[in-house]
């Protein structure tokens, strides 16, 4: 047996070496430069939530995958609030991944900020697009004419979130703090005292299980209510009854339209208590009184501007503060 086994040595070490030569070579040469891996597939079947789920504690190891989801229907370029908020994204809570939902077919990442975007190789290497249909119905039931836009994208982000998980942001949600705290839940949302629920932030793992009686919610769908679907019937017909089913927010996720306000009206907001703020930056024509004044932020109108915007947008664009 010895003896057999040594004279078979060479062959073994030289079979070995052929191996691990090959190897070297297809991770250095031959795999493409990946560098921000995400186990897509580990994480759609990994974790299954069970109904003792810890919605105050969530559990010890993320089980939300490190991808911010924007949704793009009907239009795919990048202003400058998209940008100041992808920016303040990459910068302030660094995901492995940005997907970009759009309909818009062989959607080109053109224009000057997704110039700037392609400029910066850390944050470029991160974003993937992604196709996908804006539906024009809901269980048999056109969606609005007039908001149908918004309720499509209502019911995509919960959609994407069954397929994939991960962290859903409105595109003018800008991030203050890393969201790595909220990835141990099942679901997080902002829930406000006395409120409905705001779904322009959604974390979650993909087997949540709100997620599918969230979807079931549209049963009942009431084309010219803005928000009756988006946040007044899950509230009343899932939180008020299982308010387990997630990790409940109040105030940190910047909902309240009240506190938004305060970002172009009061220089001395404390924003940074804050882990994400919604900017309704297209709500200002009406929010805030000194619109007229700087009715356009760029480049150039942000770097004067005194308002708590204008040191946020300031900071993730690395120009100096006045
Ligand atoms: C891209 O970056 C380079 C080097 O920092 C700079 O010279 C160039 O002007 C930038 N281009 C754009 C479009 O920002
Ligand atoms: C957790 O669920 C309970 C109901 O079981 C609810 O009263 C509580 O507000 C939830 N806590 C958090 C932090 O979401």
């Amino acid at each position: 047996m010895m003896c057999r086994f040594s004279r078979r040595l060479p062959f073994l070490t030289l079979s070995v070496g052929v191996i691990v030569g090959f190897f070297t070579y297809w991770v250095i040469v031959i795999r493409p430069y990946k560098p921000y891996k995400v186990d897509e597939a580990g994480f759609m079947d990994s974790y299954t939530v069970s109904a003792g789920f810890d919605n105050v504690t969530g559990v010890d190891h993320f089980i939300v995958p490190d991808i911010i989801h924007f949704i793009r229907f009907r239009n795919f370029q990048l202003g400058f609030i998209d940008y100041v908020a992808l920016k303040a994204a990459m910068r302030n809570h660094r995901p492995d991944k940005f997907y970009f939902h759009t309909d818009v077919k062989e959607a080109k990442c053109e224009g000057k900020y997704w110039e700037w975007v392609k400029n910066d190789t850390e944050l470029w290497s991160r974003i993937e697009i992604k196709y996908l249909e804006m539906p024009t119905e809901i269980f048999g039931q056109k969606l609005s004419d007039d908001s149908g836009i918004y309720h499509a994208s209502d019911i995509s982000r919960l959609r994407i979130l069954k397929k994939y998980g991960g962290i859903y942001l409105d595109n003018d949600c800008y991030v203050i703090q890393p969201l790595d705290k909220y990835r141990k839940f099942e679901c997080v949302v902002n829930w406000d005292e006395d409120q409905f629920l705001g779904n322009q932030v959604i974390i979650a793992n993909k087997n949540a299980r709100i997620l599918p009686m969230w979807l079931n919610t549209y049963r009942v769908y009431r084309s010219d209510e803005w928000y009756y679907n988006g946040g007044e019937r899950p509230t009343q017909e899932i939180l008020h009854r299982h308010p387990e089913l997630i990790h409940r927010v109040k105030g940190s996720f910047g909902a309240d339209t009240g506190v938004s306000s305060n970002l172009y009206t009061d220089p001395d907001m404390d924003w940074r208590r804050l882990d994400i703020i919604h900017l309704l930056a297209s709500h200002r024509s009406y929010m805030d009184p000194n619109f007229n004044i700087t009715p356009v932020f760029d480049e150039n109108t942000i770097r004067t501007y005194p308002y708590p915007f204008g040191e946020m947008a300031r900071e993730v664009l690395d120009m100096p503060q006045p």
